[in-house]
């Protein structure tokens, strides 16, 4: 095990950004730099044990400054959506940032993919790790209370990179951290030949806005049943926009099996396992061929999926969901485990 620090550029204020890298003795190697918490990087090897990089990204820290789909951050205070950006909490109304469309999307225009973070490595027995930390004041993108949150990202020999969440706060404020990886386990072309399954007999219908109409609707029989493994690219053309859709875990908030997705041609496996009670599958509809990232690969529509454990999309506005509200006092935790291997 071993992690190791580089400068890896400036923002326009001056403010230095680190990437760390985490590797184990199987041959696996995590990149994250500070700026957003940002995986930058995954080498995983194929069943030939030839080592690929399987997020999208860029090679350097101007390109996610400039433009980035959320490419490997964290995302909060609020990830997904709330509509209109508009919620109502202990009977006062607060107005967050619309950043897409009439909606408010992924902690607004200023979320936690793009602020510097602080960065500590934690070497324990088996594990090497990163902790970031990230104070987010009262008011910032207009939520409530000031917000203290830690995220650890973990690898292990066991190939199992661990991504786990805690915040506090000091006024009640709904809460929803993820990770946003673009993966392509075959590291090139698309992910439409990769087979997914999703441990959920239903989802959270959306209308045009992707903003979730309230109703858990089953999956059996539609083109969102992953309940036993399909190609991303089967049933994709009778998915209107492609998939971005939250999954219901049948897990329901308990650690437990999330997803499982494999290449057929290089072999690699990687299985999601979470407490989050629900699973954004996002099958890169947006994508559109104008970012060449890492390598010169231009990146067409689905280039990269991606899964998102999370709570429901607007759920400060759902009470039938389950709720996203952190009050004082308490403690948000949240954990997913991303393991890795070949078949
Ligand atoms: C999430 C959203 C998508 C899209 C991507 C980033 O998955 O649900 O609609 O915004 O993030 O482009």
């Amino acid at each position: 095990m071993d992690i190791k620090t580089q400068a890896f550029g400036r923002l326009p204020d001056g403010t230095a950004v680190e990437v760390y890298s985490l590797t184990n003795e199987k041959g696996l190697e995590a990149r994250i730099m500070t700026y957003g918490a940002t995986l930058v990087s995954l080498e995983v090897p194929d069943r030939m044990g030839k080592a690929g990089d399987i997020v999208l990204g860029y090679e350097s820290l101007d390109g996610y400054i400039k433009n980035s789909p959320y490419f490997g951050s964290i995302v909060g205070r609020y990830g997904n959506r709330i509509a209109k950006g508009k919620f109502i909490l202990d009977g006062v109304t607060y107005t967050l940032a619309a950043n897409n469309g009439e909606n408010h999307l992924h902690g607004g225009i200023k979320g936690f993919d793009k602020v510097v973070w602080n960065a500590e490595p934690v070497r324990e027995e088996g594990v090497a790790a990163i902790k970031f930390s990230y104070l987010s004041r009262d008011g910032e993108e207009g939520y409530p209370g000031n917000l203290a949150v830690v995220v650890i990202y973990s690898l292990s020999n066991d190939n199992e990179l661990k991504i786990s969440y805690e915040a506090r706060t000091d006024k009640a404020t709904p809460v929803n951290l993820t990770h946003h990886s673009y993966f392509n386990l075959a590291g090139e072309g698309d992910v439409l030949g990769q087979e997914l399954m999703i441990a959920s007999d239903a989802y959270t219908p959306v209308d045009s806005g992707l903003i979730p109409t309230g109703e858990i609707r089953p999956v059996m029989g539609t083109p969102f049943d992953f309940t036993s493994p399909h190609a991303i690219g089967e049933r994709i053309a009778k998915v209107e926009g492609g998939y971005d859709h939250n999954f219901v875990l049948r897990s329901g908030g308990e650690l437990g099996l999330a997803a499982r997705v494999v290449d057929p041609k290089s072999g690699r496996t990687m299985e999601i396992t979470t407490t989050e009670p629900g699973l954004q599958f996002y099958s890169g509809n947006f994508l559109d061929g104008t970012i060449t990232g890492k390598g010169g690969r231009v990146y067409s529509k689905h280039a990269g999926f991606c899964l998102e454990t999370q709570h429901f999309p607007d759920s400060p506005n759902k009470p039938g969901f389950p709720s996203t509200i952190l009050r004082p006092g308490r403690v948000y935790k949240s954990l997913t485990v991303h393991k890795f291997s070949t078949r």
